[in-house]
């Protein structure tokens, strides 16, 4: 049976949430910036296929686009009820505006992707297991923060890599100059993470604390996985899947840093475990080239990142900068200039 609800009389006692002034100052934020950033995607969309031509490409390269792809389309899906759900269920006034302008972006991001998708010849089918356990895995947690912490700080900085990459290689022009629109409303998805995280754990009991922790192995674990399988497609895209998985991995570590710094955590063992775990995993599956062919000296890079970690760590900022020239179409934008 649904939760009988009440009027939230302490909605606007921030402390009483573990929420600080400077963390609800930036969430007020990202909800107001989610109107000055905004577009209009069906006019974005149309007039990039107006300006580059239909979307098209060699059916390999479509095929393995399509499948890299759907996995996007069904991933803004779930970002899209996660959303719509922590509007609803989270209860201070800040993180609540930000959650529901995130409800409002993935809606457009979905539909976008359909459409851009379906202009391609690209019917989005189902997804690779992997990918389909950690979005069910996020969607179906069993605490609000494990849906925060899976989606805004694994889920979205591993597409936010993603984006940043394809875009980069100009797979496909239409594609290209849409992503910025799509890395823009993402950051500021980060941001709800990376802000009201801290706050939801500063009221969870150790064992809770805990069972986050465990959570985001097994999230980790599916997304080594997923990589893993989606290997040959990224290939065709020119995408370096190592590459992919270490990028967003950097960007997953540096945001957990951010919570537990404003948690005042200044052990680093919880973020020095996740990384080795993720370096082994990927050396496991995706060794260095040098170690390609020899298992033997794969099995030493693996003891050896789980003993001292990696030489050589990749760093990469949060989110991406993205300027009002990448995004000409936001409406925000335009008004502002016309003003
Ligand atoms: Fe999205
Ligand atoms: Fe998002």
């Amino acid at each position: 049976m649904a939760q009988k609800r009440s009027i939230p009389y302490s909605m606007f006692d921030r402390e009483s949430y573990g929420l600080a002034a400077k963390n609800a100052k930036i969430l007020e934020r990202v909800y107001h910036k989610g109107h000055a950033q905004g577009w209009d995607g069906k006019e974005v969309l149309s007039s990039l296929i107006a300006e580059h031509g239909t979307p098209t490409m060699n059916e390999t390269q479509k095929q393995a686009l399509g499948r890299v792809f759907s996995i996007i389309l069904w991933g803004e899906l779930a970002a899209w009820r996660i959303s719509a759900e922590l509007a609803d269920e989270i209860e201070p006034l800040e993180p609540k505006m930000a959650a529901t302008s995130q409800a409002f972006d993935e809606s457009r991001h979905f539909y976008v992707m359909h459409d851009y998708l379906e202009a391609l010849g690209v019917r989005p089918n189902a997804i690779h297991w992997g990918a389909r356990r950690l979005l069910e895995k996020v969607m179906n947690a069993d605490h609000l923060a494990k849906k925060l912490l899976g989606m805004q700080l694994m889920v979205e900085p591993v597409a936010l890599t993603l984006f940043h990459i394809v875009k980069g290689l100009n797979v496909e022009p239409v594609l290209t100059h849409l992503l910025p629109y799509y890395e823009r409303d993402e950051s500021r998805h980060v941001a709800l993470g990376v802000q009201y995280l801290p706050a939801m754990m500063s009221k969870m009991s150790v064992t809770e604390r805990l069972s986050l922790f465990a959570f985001q192995f097994e999230l980790l674990s599916y997304e080594i996985a997923t990589n893993f399988w989606l290997m040959r497609d990224l290939s065709v895209l020119g995408v370096d899947p190592r590459a992919l998985i270490e990028v967003g991995k950097a960007k997953q570590i540096k945001a957990m840093e951010a919570v537990l710094e404003s948690l005042d955590v200044t052990a680093s063992y919880p973020t020095v475990i996740l990384d080795r775990y993720a370096d082994a995993v990927t050396e496991l599956t995706l060794p260095a080239s040098s170690n390609a062919g020899n298992l033997w000296n794969r099995l030493k890079s693996v003891t050896d990142i789980i003993r001292h970690g990696r030489p050589s760590a990749v760093d990469h900022e949060l989110v991406p900068t993205i300027t009002d020239e990448m995004t000409p179409l936001a409406t925000g934008d335009r008004m502002r200039r016309a003003a």
